[in-house]
C-alpha cells in the first residue's frame, strides 16, 4: 500500500536525538529555544514557543487570550475535531460556519451572520495545507473587534500573499504530529507577534511560571511543554520543510494536470494569492456510476492509501450531538448542534477522499496512482 504519509527520518534526526540523550538534559530547554527561534524566523513571527502537541497549542493560546467559559468562537466544521475540541476544552462554545466549496475553508462572507454579543474570536483552519481567506477574515475580525487564532496544524509552509500562515492572525497553532509536513512524533508550536500575549502563553503552558522560570507562579497553568530530544527532531525537520513543501506542490500540480481530464474528480482549489503546502491532496468525487466510498475501496484494492477523513464534519460528530454530557454543559447554554445545517461542509464530507502526496512519493508510485484511476474510471 502506498501510504498517505511517510515521515522523512534521516541520520540527521537520529544523531540529533542521540546528542540530546547523551547530554542528559532531556526536558524543555536550550534545544527547544533554538527550535522556537528558527520557527519564528521561518514563519516571519516575533515569538514562538513549543508545546507537547497541536491541541494544547490551540487550547493554551485560547486560554492565554482570556477566552472565557460561555464565550463563542467561530470556526470551521470541516476539520479534525481537535480544532473544535480545543475551544470546548476552555469552556467556550464552538460556533460552526460553513466553508467555501472549492477551498474547503471557512467562508468569510458567512462569518458576519454568526457573530453575536458573545463572540470573542474566530479560528480559521487552513485545511489540508490550503490557507483560509485570511485577508477577509482579518477584515471581519477587525471590524467587530474579534481575536483571530489560526489553526495552522496542517499547513506548515503555506502562504497568503507571500506571508507564511501562522503570521497573520493574533496567534497561531501548529502540530508536529507524526504525519505532518514537519513532524516530531507528537509536538506543537504557538506563534504570535504580540509580546504581552506571548508572556501569557508561556505562563499558561508552564504552571503560571514567569519568563524567569523558578518557583514563583502567577496564574493557573498546565504542563504543555515539549522535550528537548523531540525539539531536536523538529530542528532537523524544519531544515527539510522548504524543499518538502516544494515537492508536495510539484506532486499536486502533476495530479491537478492529470485530473483535468476527468470530469468526476474536482481537486481543492487555490484562490488567488494563496499557496497551499499540500499536507494532503483531497479532491471531491462526482459520479453517477460509483459512490465516493466505492472509489476509496477500489483505490485501496490497487494498494493506494486513500481515505475519507472528515466524512462527518464536527457538528455531526457524537461529541457535539451529545454536548450536554460535557462537564461545562452544567454551566453553559450550548446550542443544539443536531439542528445545525452546513450544506457545503456536509456535501464535501460526502464527496472527498485523499490520495498520497507526500514528498518522497517516487515517480513509479505516482504512475501507479494515475494508472489506478485510469483502470477504475475509464
Ligand atoms: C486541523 C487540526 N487542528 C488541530 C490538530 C491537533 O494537533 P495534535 O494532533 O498535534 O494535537 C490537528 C492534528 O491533526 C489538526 O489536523
Amino acid at each position: 500500500m502506498i501510504p498517505f504519509a511517510k515521515p522523512i527520518i534521516g541520520q540527521e534526526e537520529i544523531e540529533a536525538v542521540k546528542r540530546v540523550l547523551q547530554s542528559g538534559m532531556l526536558a524543555e530547554g536550550k534545544v527547544s529555544r533554538e527550535l522556537e527561534k528558527l520557527f519564528a524566523d521561518y514563519t516571519g513571527t516575533k515569538f514562538a514557543t513549543v508545546t507537547n502537541n497541536g491541541t494544547t497549542a490551540l487550547s493554551t493560546a485560547l486560554e492565554a487570550m482570556d477566552i472565557q467559559p460561555g464565550d463563542e468562537v467561530i470556526t470551521s466544521p470541516f476539520t479534525f475535531i481537535a480544532s473544535a475540541n480545543s475551544i470546548s476544552m476552555v469552556g467556550a462554545i464552538p460556533v460552526f460556519v460553513d466553508v467555501k466549496p472549492d477551498t474547503y475553508n471557512i467562508d468569510p462572507d458567512l462569518i458576519e451572520d454568526a457573530i453575536t454579543d458573545k463572540t470573542r474570536a474566530i479560528m480559521p483552519v487552513h485545511i489540508f495545507g490550503m490557507p483560509a481567506d485570511m485577508k477577509h477574515i482579518m477584515e471581519v475580525a477587525n471590524s467587530h473587534d474579534l481575536l483571530v487564532i489560526e489553526d495552522a496544524c496542517q499547513s506548515h509552509g503555506a502562504e497568503v500573499e507571500g506571508k507564511k500562515v501562522g503570521s497573520i492572525g493574533h496567534v497561531s497553532a501548529f502540530s508536529f504530529y507524526a504525519t505532518k509536513n514537519m513532524m516530531t512524533g507528537e509536538g506543537g508550536m504557538i506563534t504570535t507577534n504580540n509580546e504581552e500575549l506571548y508572556d501569557e502563553i508561556l505562563m499558561v503552558k508552564n504552571h503560571g511560571r514567569g519568563k524567569q522560570g523558578g518557583y514563583s507562579h502567577y496564574r493557573i497553568g498546565y504542563n504543555n511543554r515539549m522535550l528537548d530530544f523531540v525539539a531536536a527532531i523538529g530542528i532537523e525537520q524544519l531544515k527539510r520543510l522548504p524543499e518538502a513543501v516544494k515537492q508536495r506542490r510539484r506532486n499536486a500540480q502533476e495530479f491537478d494536470d492529470f485530473f483535468s481530464e476527468y470530469e468526476s474528480i474536482k481537486p481543492q482549489v487555490e484562490d488567488q494569492g494563496l499557496k497551499s503546502s499540500y499536507h494532503l491532496y483531497v479532491p471531491r468525487f462526482y459520479s453517477e456510476k460509483m459512490t465516493r466510498d466505492e472509489i476509496v475501496t477500489a483505490l485501496r484494492a490497487e494498494d493506494i492509501g486513500s481515505r475519507a477523513v472528515y466524512a462527518l464534519p464536527c457538528h455531526k460528530q457524537d461529541t457535539y450531538l451529545n454536548i450536554q454530557k460535557w462537564r461545562w454543559a452544567k454551566f453553559i447554554d450550548y446550542p443544539d448542534y443536531s439542528v445545525v445545517n452546513l450544506p457545503i461542509s456536509e456535501e464535501i464530507g460526502q464527496r472527498h477522499f485523499d490520495i498520497p502526496i507526500h514528498p518522497i512519493l517516487s515517480s513509479e508510485e505516482k504512475e501507479q496512482i494515475k494508472n489506478a484511476f485510469a483502470k477504475i474510471l475509464d
